[in-house]
């Protein structure tokens, strides 16, 4: 037994040899202390510095004077990492003119933004957040880390934390929508998903939570626009997906564009020192977003470049993005002692104890197969597993008298609509290498689910394109659709945003249909005859007409390579929708920013109620559809919620029960949700917050007790110190398959 041990213990260390197993963070630190002494100032600053690929890595010495400067700052060791360099070729090039060619022998690390999948696309972030399934959430993101990693990757710029509770906000389909408890889910799924165990291994790759923080409270919905937010909100509502970031292990950050209360992000003293590497610890590495140090000059706190570079160094910016402000003025700011080496020391420190970790050390190459990058990128098992999250993704936002399902055998459909055939929009923005017009289109998906006996009739009747944003945009082409339609059982219409509508800089002030797809729908209508619309979008999208005229709405969002299959998946019946909104559908652009977390005002509207209460006179303060919402084909009840008691102290848990019955002719899965609200609290506290969520799953007739244990924490909040405090006091629990359609309890906590 003994001598097998010891064989054990050998054969485990060649083995550990051979491969080059993870060092230890001691030895990493050794390492990286030994090099740290070994560095000449510039080299040292040469770590912190990022260049964005501007030629064919693999191709010659490029002429032009602004790419040869580039080219010569890798090959003597002036720059620490490049974002944008492309497949497993090109990465290897670029790395081999690092390596062999500066004094150090030190390897880049190579980013670029796999925000949804690398070559298989899989849905963008806010529709994997609306299958409110973490477990999906992170094995995607571990097949795209596995694609990008086979093909010389090794650091993503993903998941975006940033919380969204504006829809005009072009970048809300990066991320998880409203909510910090649904986000920092998705986030911390993502930052596993993409890291894995082992920074290391060939599959994985590192995450970086971004944009650090506030983004996406930009004043109006508009990108890049300044972010005034209470103290309350950053600590309770923005920073908590950054802090699940953390505590899943993720090893760099990115600074924010916006100003956060007149301070920009980038630099940002409060946020990346006090905060992120002083109060949570984090160890990693931040990055400034693309230009963001120069662009301190335009936020007017900083004269010059170099001033810039004085203020991200000193606020902790560890690596610039493609501002040339480290490299042209750190060296300079040091020697003038206006920005202290044990902060640069401290900077490259922490990047090359990341390169450490991910074996770049060993094997500068390790990630550069172009062997993998021919066999595992797009496979099958990639696709198969795209579909399914895909189909889960969708979000059932109407379906009256049961119009879906609809039979496979049906004799003949109408599939009409700017977005029908189209193979692009689906890919959504942010599409890394997934290519253009790659996804299966609607119009293939419903041609290879249904009987060949199926009649399709097929006619888009309108254009959309990334240009036609207004309502009265684009040719139409109404005879047709209709002659279409007319001869045709059920109408299917795919009408919404094209991918390049939503995303950086692709802010809209009006969130309805875009171009003329009202008025196309409009004329359909007018036949009396069934008719299923399909919304594609990467944001929610305003549709009063649709919600009170349509029987039958399905969100697919920009569901990815799979998108066509996925939902005739849903529309045929072969799955059953279980999405549930991650962000609230406004009823008119006018309500937003709207969320269902919002704080109880001094005058509430309480039903219809009329006079000085909080309400808009024009149109409802409600939502279209509330966060949490999505049908199924199944019906759901909600019975018998319970505690096991009504009243607990500080610091015990509370479990929470309730039965959860399938009463419908489907086997299906529903999200229970489960929601507080503090009563009476020292500062004014949300209506309702979601504190826990499970997806179960239900054959027809049967029914389940779901539990949940809320530990203490569930029940506080930060103050404005940021310190965390649990109050006693009454707290209602809400529990129900959407943030509106809850069953009440109230609890006690005491001293
Ligand atoms: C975006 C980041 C992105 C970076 C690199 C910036 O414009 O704000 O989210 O990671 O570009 O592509």
């Amino acid at each position: 037994m003994r001598k097998f041990v010891w064989i054990q213990l050998i054969l485990g260390l060649l083995t550990a040899a051979v491969l080059g197993q993870a060092l230890s963070p001691e030895e990493i630190a050794g390492k990286v202390a030994n090099l740290l002494s070994r560095m000449t100032l510039t080299e040292k600053i040469g770590q912190m510095n990022q260049y964005s690929n501007k030629w064919d890595m693999t191709g010659p010495k490029p002429e032009d004077d602004a790419k040869a400067y580039r080219y010569n700052d890798i090959k003597n060791g002036n720059v620490g990492s490049m974002l944008n360099v492309v497949g497993a070729a090109a990465t290897r090039a670029a790395q081999q003119l690092a390596v062999d060619s500066s004094r150090l022998h030190i390897p880049l690390i190579f980013g670029i933004d796999v925000i949804h999948g690398y070559k298989t696309s899989f849905p963008v972030p806010l529709a994997m957040a609306a299958t409110w399934n973490p477990e999906l959430v992170e094995k995607a993101a571990a097949v795209a880390a596995g694609e990008a990693a086979a093909a010389g990757i090794h650091w993503t710029f993903a998941p975006m934390a940033d919380i969204s509770p504006d829809a005009r906000w072009g970048r809300i389909m990066e991320g998880a929508g409203e909510d910090p408890y649904l986000a920092s889910q998705m986030v911390a799924a993502q930052v596993r998903g993409y890291q894995g165990n082992d920074l290391s291994s060939e599959n994985t790759i590192a995450a970086c939570a971004k944009h650090y923080a506030a983004y996406g409270a930009a004043r109006a919905g508009r990108d890049y626009n300044s972010v005034e937010l209470s103290l309350y909100s950053i600590y309770n509502i923005y920073l908590p997906p950054f802090k699940a970031a953390v505590d899943a292990g993720a090893v760099t950050f990115m600074n924010a564009f916006n100003t956060l209360n007149g301070i920009p992000a980038t630099g940002n003293r409060f946020l990346v020192k006090d905060v992120l590497k002083g109060k949570w610890g984090f160890e990693g590495f931040v990055v400034s977003d693309w230009s963001s140090i120069a662009e301190l000059i335009n936020h007017g706190v900083a004269a010059n470049l170099k001033q810039a570079a004085e203020i991200a160094a000193t606020g902790m910016t560890d690596m610039d993005m493609e501002s040339f402000a480290y490299r042209r003025h750190l060296e300079n700011l040091v020697q003038e002692g206006k920005v202290d080496e044990a902060l640069i020391d401290e900077s490259v420190g922490r990047i090359l104890t990341i390169k450490y970790q991910l074996g770049l050390f060993d094997d500068p190459y390790k990630y550069c197969s172009e062997e993998r990058e021919k066999t595992q990128l797009l496979t099958d098992e990639n696709r198969a597993i795209s579909r399914k999250i895909a189909a889960e993704s969708m979000v059932l936002l109407k379906n009256s008298d049961n119009l879906l399902p609809l039979s496979k055998d049906i004799k003949s459909v109408a599939v009409v609509g700017p977005l029908s055939n189209d193979k692009d929009s689906p890919l959504g923005n942010w599409r890394c290498q997934a290519g253009a017009d790659n996804a299966v289109s609607l119009l293939e998906g419903i041609q290879a689910i249904v009987s060949p006996e199926t009649r399709i009739n097929f006619v888009k009747g309108l254009d959309i394109d990334n240009n036609n944003v207004r309502s009265f945009d684009g040719k139409i082409d109404v005879k047709s659709v209709i002659k279409a339609a007319r001869r045709s059982e059920v109408i299917i219409a795919a009408v919404g945003e094209t991918a390049m509508m939503s995303g950086e800089a692709r802010s809209r002030m009006d969130v309805g249909l875009p171009g003329r797809q009202l008025e196309l729908l409009q004329e359909l209508n007018r036949l009396g005859k069934p008719m299923v619309v399909v919304l594609f979008g990467g944001r929610p999208l305003t549709i009063p007409w649709l919600a009170e005229n349509v029987p039958a709405i399905l969100m697919s969002w920009e569901a990815g390579s799979e998108s066509g299959n996925a939902i005739a998946d849903i529309l045929f019946g072969d799955v059953v929708p279980s999405g549930k909104l991650p962000v609230t559908f406004p009823y008119h652009v006018g309500q937003e920013p709207l969320v269902y977390n919002e704080l109880n005002t001094g005058r509430p509207q309480l039903n219809d109620q009329q006079g000085f209460v909080s309400k808009y006179i024009d149109g409802p303060k409600e939502p279209l559809y509330p966060f949490g919402y999505g049908l199924s084909y199944t019906d759901f009840e909600y019975e018998n919620l319970r505690l096991n008691r009504p009243v607990i102290r500080i610091g015990e848990p509370l479990r929470v029960g309730v039965t959860l019955k399938n009463t419908g002719k489907y086997s299906a899965r529903e999200v229970v949700q489960l929601y507080i609200r503090d009563l009476v609290a020292s500062i004014a506290r949300p209506v309702k917050e979601l504190k826990a969520f499970e997806k179960v799953e239900l054959k027809a007739g049967e029914s389940r007790d779901v539990t949940f244990i809320l530990d203490n924490k569930v029940f506080g909040f930060y103050n404005d110190n940021y310190e965390f405090i649990v109050e006693p006091g009454e707290f209602e629990i809400m529990v129900g398959g959407n943030s509106v359609d809850v069953m009440k309890i109230t609890c006690k906590i005491v001293e």
